[in-house]
């Protein structure tokens, strides 16, 4: 079955992965991220929506643009978020407030904006990337392991909210994966191949899960690369 798959963090790492994978399968992907362009995929069935997902002002009238342009959304994969980590005291006030703002509240808003459609339509799927940091928290994860702890309690409540429905909702929570996430940050995963897992093997683990029988729900899925090596740039 040809789907239509909203696809957010789509410029790069995870996102990139999971829309490229789609798309080569025939299905359509309509994609969120502040720096997405539309011909990214060389793809007629790839549209780009330039959204700063931390901006919870503006987010529902974006999101509403999204669903009247495109009704037959049937998928979502909620890949945009980003790591920052440091003792609680070395967030401002403001820091705080927009990573809670992006890798929590802005997945529950785009939720909230296309679960109405699929519950009229009785089915649809909803693939949250958690994280490792959603089963553990650790030293200077405090703001970052809130953020996925709180995705996490809110995948697994909407889940037993929408079965009913024929909803699927499910959290894959990856470990250490090689992407641009660690650009930013003062620490990366080990150089050997067994550091770190690959976007692609997410992607993989997304289109299996959508291709699962309607009737069948993964509900969590954890994975990780075979060590763990955390890499200090410093
Ligand atoms: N890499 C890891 O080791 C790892 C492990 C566990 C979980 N995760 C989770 O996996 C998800 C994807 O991370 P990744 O590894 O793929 O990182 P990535 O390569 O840095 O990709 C992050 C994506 O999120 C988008 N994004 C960031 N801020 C945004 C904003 N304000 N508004 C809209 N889009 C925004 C970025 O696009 P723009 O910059 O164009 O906006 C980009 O497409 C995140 O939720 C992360 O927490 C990652």
């Amino acid at each position: 079955m040809k789907r239509t798959a909203l696809v957010t963090g789509v410029s790069s790492g995870i996102g990139r992965a999971v829309a490229g994978r789609l798309l080569a399968q025939g299905h359509a992907v309509v994609g969120i991220s502040r720096n997405v362009r539309d011909e990214a995929f060389e793809n007629r069935n790839f549209e780009g929506f330039r959204i700063d997902l931390s901006d919870l002002e503006t987010l529902p009238d974006r999101l509403s643009e999204i669903s009247q342009r495109f009704p037959g959304i049937d998928s979502a994969v909620f890949c945009a978020g980003r790591g920052r980590f440091g003792c609680l005291e070395e967030f401002s006030y403001d820091q705080i407030r927009k990573l809670m703002d992006l890798n929590f509240t802005s997945q529950a808003f785009i939720a909230r904006s296309l679960l109405p459609s699929f519950k009229r339509r009785q089915s649809g799927d909803m693939i949250f990337i958690g994280s490792e940091a959603a089963l553990q928290g650790s030293r200077k994860g405090t703001i970052y392991c809130a953020s996925k702890f709180a995705l996490r309690g809110f995948t697994q409540a909407l889940r037993d909210e929408c079965g009913k429905s024929g909803v699927r909702v499910t959290l894959i929570n990856p470990g250490m994966v090689k992407t641009a996430f660690y650009d930013d940050l003062d620490f990366t995963h080990g150089e050997s191949p067994r550091n770190a897992i690959e976007a692609e093997d997410v992607a993989e683990l997304v289109a299996s899960i959508l291709n699962l029988r309607p009737e069948t729900v993964v509900d969590e899925i954890n994975l990780g690369p075979l060590t763990k090596v955390i890499r200090f740039k410093t």
